[in-house]
């Protein structure tokens, strides 16, 4: 799939702004601060609902209005659809049309468009916290399967009701026994959540490792899908939770499932978080990237859209030749740039391309 063209109103530095896209590589360039970041922003809000950089919406209307419009034109394989997402700062609303129809719930926007992100700030994803981790994952799994973020949402509503609970039973307002009414839920939605996430990670890891292997053959590179519930089903999930229910009481809240889940990276089998070099985890990132992409095409049948964002600055020669290569393929691409950022790899991938300079939310 790729992206015929995109609409910014109101939305970061952008005041009105049509754009129209290469199907294949698109190299957008400008000095710092100008808004390059902001338009791959908006594009990745317009397959997400979300913001990689924010989780507030007001932070994405421009300063001194009330509201931001985001939309763009997807072409996909058989047909072409209409995304569209705006906000309205006094409303505190955020709605989502696509093809001109307006969505009853934001979620349903995810998966139409398909997009890989690769920024900086993902560097820190060997060694940061194991929320970014999951993080991945879910944004991961909800452009793969439709109803994974409706059953995640379920899934924290669920906790959250269940922590209320534990807290009300610890200052003594209720009694022990409400409890098991949330835990059967409980189970039911931590174990399905499990076994999505982990039939989708043994089916991802080889070719994550392969992805390793191809960008640095020095050492192996593996991931693992860290389980809370470690293979429980619904029954050993309930017991648990019983001889757990002390200690959870006192705590206040739920100390077994998915919220707990981490992904391992291990290098030659001992744990990256712990021990990787700057370069190991550049490498365990970029293949990250590389084979998510690769798993998106393939699992959906349509390559999804590659958005990177002042990575190039980042790699070395090796990492950069290997993202030429995917660059150079069917996937359409969008590369940011400041003047300095050597882009001579890019020139060479033989694909038409289409150079952008973005100046103060304006691109020309
Ligand atoms: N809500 C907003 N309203 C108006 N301007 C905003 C808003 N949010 C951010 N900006 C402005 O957008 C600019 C940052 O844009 P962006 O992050 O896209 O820069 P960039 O071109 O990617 O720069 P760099 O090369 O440093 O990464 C800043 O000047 C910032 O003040
Ligand atoms: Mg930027």
């Amino acid at each position: 799939m790729w992206i015929e063209s995109a609409i910014l109103q109101d939305f970061r530095n952008y005041t009105q702004q049509r754009v129209d896209f290469s199907p294949h590589l698109n190299l957008i360039l400008g000095d710092n601060g100008e808004g390059k970041t902001n338009l791959l922003e908006a594009l990745f809000l317009l397959s997400t609902t979300r913001s990689h950089r924010t989780n507030q919406d007001k932070d994405l209307v421009r300063f001194g209005e009330q509201f931001y419009y985001v939309g763009c034109k997807v072409n996909k394989k058989n047909h072409t659809e209409r995304i569209e997402v705006g906000y309205s700062l006094e409303r505190r609303q955020k709605i989502a049309k696509l093809s001109g129809v307006p969505l009853a719930r934001l979620s349903e926007l995810i998966g139409v468009l398909n997009v890989v992100l690769f920024s900086p700030e993902d560097l820190e994803l060997v060694k940061g916290s194991p929320g970014g981790r999951r993080r991945f994952l879910d944004i991961f799994l909800s452009q793969l399967r439709r109803g994974y973020v409706g059953e995640l949402q379920q899934y924290n509503k669920v906790m959250a009701q269940r922590n209320d609970c534990l807290r009300l039973i610890q200052s003594r307002r209720f009694a022990e026994d409400v409890l098991c009414s949330w835990d059967e839920q409980y189970a039911k939605l931590a174990v399905s959540i499990s076994n999505i996430r982990r039939q989708m990670m043994e089916d991802f890891a080889p070719q994550f490792q392969a992805f390793a292997q191809r960008i640095s053959g020095r050492e192996n590179l593996t991931v693992k899908y860290s389980e809370s519930l470690a293979g429980m089903d619904e029954i050993s999930l309930l017991r648990r939770l019983e001889t757990l229910r002390p200690g959870e009481i006192v705590r206040g809240t739920t100390s077994l499932g998915p919220h707990r889940d981490d992904i391992l990276f291990l290098i030659d089998g001992r744990q990256a978080s712990l021990y990787a070099s700057q370069g190991q985890q550049r490498t365990a990132v970029l293949a990250l990237k590389l084979a998510e992409l690769s798993y998106l095409q393939h699992a959906t049948g349509e390559a999804p859209v590659l958005l990177l964002d002042d990575v190039f600055s980042e790699l070395d020669e090796i990492r950069k030749e290997a993202l030429v290569g995917v660059i150079s393929g069917e996937v359409q691409s969008f590369v940011t740039g400041t003047r300095d950022t050597d882009l001579n790899l890019m020139q060479g991938t033989g694909n038409p391309m289409k150079r952008f300079v973005v100046e103060q939310g304006r691109v020309m």
